[in-house]
């Protein structure tokens, strides 16, 4: 009979031993079966008095030593499944790698080479003008010398707004000047960037949208030879201290005399290259002095004052300096073109 119970006591051990609860609802199983209110030990203390009398006592202690192995056993595995659990939660995670380096920005081949030409200007003491792409007829052609029935209104073929066609998308940054001269008057010394839109067919040498930088200065005195002067000054800050300009005679409504400025090609040295059609120049801008005509549609006195003004666009030079060769890489935005320029300030 004792036998029976100590091989009881035997196989509650085995039990106790062998439990493997793999989550923590097993866990409190095993809390509920072995050490709760109602636990399967209990039972057997009230089996003592079955127990032959000289057993009683070593029947006692196996019986404790049981309850002594359910608490071990309870402890040890509640740390173990803690362990578990927290190792799950950071399962893939390895917290002692290095933290992912952040991508860096990059500067836009467009952004990048108007900055250098606004700060060259603004070292001549040029401010920047800026104003609305979404311009009026007036400020755009008319006030800039371009009536409406005048021929070189064709050369900047028009986006008209359709719900209003006397607003249109600026051609040029022209019309900052002429905001610029209606709301001040003299000295005036401006440079104006900013996108244009031209309707042009795109191309990889044309675009329907593309960069200005146009400079105006306005003041009692100022000559041909102080604009040649400005100019050859940015050529020699933007394309290199031996650069040389020429001008050569053109045709601009708004400014008279006209020049287009070549400045010598800093690709080759001059030496003829695929970017100077093998001439050794590379045309950069339009030039002249302010039509009188400008001066007077804008209140500004012709008598007084003179002035000169000139425009360039900026993709051209951009794509020269970067030595890209098709515009319409300027304006997709793909991710793999433009981190290229990661390194350029
Ligand atoms: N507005 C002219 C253009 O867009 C450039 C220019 C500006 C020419 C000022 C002369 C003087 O083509």
């Amino acid at each position: 009979m004792s036998e029976d119970l100590f091989a009881k006591l035997n196989t509650v051990l085995g039990e106790i031993n062998s439990a493997q609860p793999t989550d923590t609802a097993e866990l409190e199983q095993f809390r509920i079966k072995y050490l709760g209110s109602k636990n399967t030990l209990k039972p057997l203390f009230g089996e003592i008095k079955n127990v032959a009398p000289e057993r009683k006592g070593e029947f006692g202690k196996v019986l404790n030593s049981l309850k002594q192995a359910a608490e071990a056993k309870f402890a040890e595995l509640s740390t173990a499944l803690s362990i578990k659990s927290d190792a799950a939660e950071t399962s893939g995670l390895d917290l002692t790698a290095p933290g992912l380096p952040r991508k860096l920005g990059a500067r836009h081949p467009i952004s990048a080479t108007q900055d250098k030409i606004i700060s060259i200007f603004g070292r001549m003491g040029f401010a920047v003008a800026e104003d609305r792409e979404i311009e009026d007829d007036w400020h755009n052609f008319t006030a800039m010398n371009t009536p409406e029935d005048h021929p070189a209104r064709d050369m900047q073929d028009t986006f008209y707004l359709r719900d209003n066609p006397n607003n249109l998308l600026r051609t040029h940054t022209s019309s900052v000047q002429a905001r610029t001269m209606t709301a001040t008057k003299p000295p005036i010394r401006i440079i104006a960037p900013g996108r244009v839109y031209r309707n042009e067919t795109i191309s990889a040498r044309a675009h329907c949208q593309f960069h200005q930088v146009e400079g105006l200065y306005i003041d009692k005195n100022v000559s041909f030879a102080d604009m040649k002067q400005t100019l050859l000054f940015f050529a020699k800050e933007m394309y290199g201290p031996d650069s040389k300009i020429r001008l050569r005679p053109s045709y601009f409504p708004f400014t008279e005399p006209s020049a287009e400025m070549d400045v010598s090609c800093f690709i080759c040295d001059a030496k003829g290259c695929s970017v100077c059609k093998h001439t050794g120049w590379v045309e950069i801008l339009g030039c002249g002095m302010v039509d009188p005509e400008v001066l007077k549609n804008c209140d500004i006195d012709p008598e007084v004052y003179t002035g000169f003004a000139f425009g360039m666009g900026i993709e051209r030079q951009a794509m020269m300096r970067y030595k890209i060769n098709d515009i319409r890489l300027l304006f997709e935005n793909d991710v793999r073109f433009l981190q290229q320029f990661q390194s350029v300030h």
